[in-house]
């Protein structure tokens, strides 16, 4: 890469020669604690980590030693830093402002794990694009999102964070977050500067645990941790946050391997990459460095730009007078933290992004809480439907049970930027405000499944009068998210008993889960006639299940991660490899196995390989037939695709949503292939009756993976093609060759 960054290859050229002549000639001006200070970010507020004393952040902006900050609290602060900035700092230079706006800024969309789930990338695009249009109505300028970690660890509580456990999903809304983030142009009042995160590899956390090691291998990291990276890139993603933990056992953010060879190198980023909350100075303490000195050496002499919060910079300065590192070096990253600012139209208009008025009206219009209901409602997966529980009927009397029906704090996850509990619907207002029947609602026990007093009697008198029980249960809202991993995937609490007690009513039980996670709760699944997957829906989350519940809509979500068993199962995925000895599927299985039965196979003695709910599944109200298929050609080349296209027809009088999943097969490669590889997807909705036919492109490129040669290349030879709507539910498989 040389000096002129993608930052700016968005903008047009009449500003982009303006920015890069300002650029340079404030580079030539700059002392080295100024170029410091611009490489240094400051929190202006609340922490989003270790608790770390950043000094007087006024006098330190004033003074020009810092460049950019992150959680500013308000319109008005954010005014007075920029004041200070601009007015005070000896060179004027403007401050970017940092927010993690995560799912939405006011407006609160459903957890990005929940937006996975919807499989409807173009969804995302536009609650992005509104999350965007909020914040940067209250002055924020660059989002620390999307995440874009692939992780298979539903222990580890950053799995809301993420798309799942698929880098083509993961990469599908990577792309999405970052259009819908960034738009045509940075400089844009309702746009932001979106941060692909947490670069790379954070999501393979040993044991699930928050920032613990990291041990992945060469082709596990270019095949699935690296994918999402790339596709962000190749979106023209501003910047880039590196990772808390170790590759090779070189912390990520010092890693001279991960940032310059492969982001820069490989995948050709060339914006800002920012360190995440105090990682520079942790690469001191992982002991790969010596002391703060030598941890800002590692960090810059590995190509990573701003230091988030750390300090370490400090020493930057000295390390260049003592000919330790290039001042070059350090002109390369301060360019990019001003180009960024350029490209935001920062050195035009400083205050630009500060509109009183807009931060008000721009927020929780009409359109942003209908598109929030809308993913509210697509995110919502259906795992379980005995004999047709669902949809409720409004006329039924209703016990609505269980501590997750009224919590309005809750249904907005974690990382909430500034959503409000008082903003938020619930689904207990929700079916208040339509249901025609009895509806008694009884909170029976609090969140973290602590026992009420009289909670489980209430329950169950109100189940006793009801003709359906709603049950609501789940795991508190900040059991999720970061430093919240868990050892145990279970309901917390007595919620477990509770829905037990209440399966063994009468009335039969349909029961609505809460979660940031995949939980394991197989018990759960067999006692209840039908269980949706609501996730955490976000401020629109009553009405949004609502409409689900009552079969308004058909439920939309698909699993973007598989659902284990029990934690003992994980990872469990579906994209896993065959091994010598896979488990013979002609045989009946036992657990434990009986005396006839292969044990000499890669299986567990007392449970099945395959997770309680497969990745891609999820139950529709309506019944979709795959009535046929075709595709072609059967042989391609470099460049050249193969079409997929499969009829589905509705053989039901009701709307419903189908999501057609094409996966491939490379039966034989250089290295062991996985079984089965997500290539393409495609969400439709069908009227009654209606039969449709839903194309899809399976390219060349798409073949690729991490050959023995060490290159990212597909290999000539046979592909198994499957066509169905989950990863083990295949409707229609066939074959083809790619040929050199
Ligand atoms: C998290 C990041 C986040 C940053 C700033 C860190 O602790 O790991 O994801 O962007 O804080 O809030």
């Amino acid at each position: 890469m040389n000096g002129s960054s993608r930052i700016l290859d968005n903008v047009d050229r009449e500003r982009r020669d303006a920015v890069e002549e300002r650029v340079e000639e404030l580079l030539a001006d700059m002392t080295l604690e100024q170029k410091a200070g611009q490489l240094t970010q400051f929190s202006a507020g609340f922490l989003t980590g270790t608790d770390i004393e950043s000094g007087n952040v006024e006098d330190a902006v004033a003074a020009g030693l810092v460049g950019s900050l992150l959680n500013v609290e308000s319109l008005a602060d954010a005014r007075e830093f920029q004041e200070l900035a601009v007015e005070e700092s000896p060179h004027g230079i403007p401050l970017v402002l940092a927010l993690d706006v995560i799912h939405g800024y006011r407006t609160t969309f459903p957890a990005p794990i929940g937006e996975a789930a919807t499989w409807d990338p173009d969804l995302v695009e536009r609650s992005s694009a509104i999350a965007a249009t909020e914040a940067a109505a209250n002055g924020v300028h660059w989002t620390f999102a999307p995440d874009v970690d692939v992780t298979r660890d539903p222990r580890w509580g950053r799995v809301m964070e993420t798309s799942g456990e698929d880098p083509t999903l993961a990469s599908a809304f990577a792309r999405a977050r970052v259009r819908g983030f960034q738009g045509d142009d940075l400089a844009g009042e309702e746009t932001l500067a979106a941060c692909a995160k947490h670069y790379v590899g954070y999501g393979a956390s040993e044991g699930g645990r928050d920032y613990n090691t990291v041990n992945v291998s060469e082709t596990n990291l270019r095949e699935q941790h690296l994918p999402p990276f790339a596709a962000a890139v190749d979106e023209g993603v501003a910047t880039v946050m590196n990772a808390f933990n170790v590759h090779e056992r070189i912390p990520a953010s010092g890693s001279e391997y991960l940032v310059d060879e492969v982001l820069k190198g490989d995948l050709g980023f060339g914006g800002l990459l920012v360190s995440d909350w105090n990682s520079f100075g942790e690469i001191a303490v992982h002991g790969a460095a010596d002391g703060e000195r030598e941890a800002a050496k590692a960090a810059i002499t590995a190509g990573s730009h701003v230091d988030m919060v750390s300090g370490v910079y400090d020493h930057l300065p000295d390390l260049v007078r003592e000919g330790e590192v290039d001042e070059a070096t350090v002109d390369e990253a301060v360019r990019r933290v001003l180009e960024l600012k350029g490209a935001l139209g920062l050195f035009e208009d400083p205050y630009r992004y500060f509109d009183e008025e807009r931060a008000e009206s721009a927020v929780l219009t009409d359109g942003a809480r209908e598109t929030a209901r809308e993913s509210a409602r697509e995110s919502a997966v259906l795992l379980e439907n005995d004999e047709g529980l669902l949809p409720l009927s409004p006329d039924d009397d209703v016990a609505l049970v269980g501590p997750y029906a009224d919590e309005p704090a809750h249904m907005l996850s974690s990382w909430t930027a500034e959503g409000r509990p008082d903003d938020v619907t619930t689904l207990r207002a929700a079916m208040a405000d339509r249901h025609e029947g009895d509806l008694t609602h009884v909170r029976a026990c609090d969140p973290d499944g602590t026992p009420v007093d009289g909670g489980r009697e209430a329950a169950l008198d109100a189940a006793a009068d009801a003709d359906v029980v709603l049950v609501t249960v789940g795991e508190p809202r900040r059991w999720g998210g970061e430093a919240a991993s868990r050892a145990h995937l279970d309901l917390p609490g007595e919620q477990g008993d509770l829905v037990a007690a209440l399966a063994e009513a009468d009335a039969p039980v349909a029961c609505a889960l809460f979660s940031s996670r995949p939980l394991a709760v197989p018990d759960l699944a067999d006692s209840v006639a039908a269980l949706l997957e609501a996730w955490f829906p976000g401020t629109e989350a009553g009405p949004g299940v609502a409409d689900v519940l009552y079969g308004d809509s058909d439920p939309g979500g698909r699993l973007p991660v598989s659902v284990p068993r029990t934690e003992g199962q994980v990872p469990v995925y579906y994209n896993h490899l065959n091994t010598g000895r896979p488990v013979p599927e002609e045989e009946e299985h036992h657990y434990p196995p009986t005396e006839d039965e292969t044990v000499f196979c890669s299986r567990y003695l007392d449970v099945p390989n395959e997770p309680l709910y497969p990745f891609g599944y999820g139950r529709s109200y309506a019944d979709v037939e795959y009535v046929d298929w075709a595709f072609g050609p059967e042989t391609v080349a470099d460049g050249e695709s193969v079409t997929v296209e499969v009829t589905v027809e509705n053989g039901s009088d009701r709307p419903a949503t189908e999501v057609v999943q094409v996966y491939t097969r490379d039966r034989v490669g250089s290295r062991a292939r996985p079984v089965k590889e997500l290539a393409a997807f495609e969400k439709v909705h069908l009227g009654p009756g209606e039969r449709r036919a839903v194309t899809a492109e399976v390219d060349a490129e798409d073949l690729a993976f991490w050959t023995a040669d060490e290159e990212w290349a597909a290999e000539p030879g046979t592909f198994d093609l499957m066509v169905g709507r989950s990863s083990a539910d295949i409707a229609f498989s066939g074959a083809f060759e790619l040929v050199e």
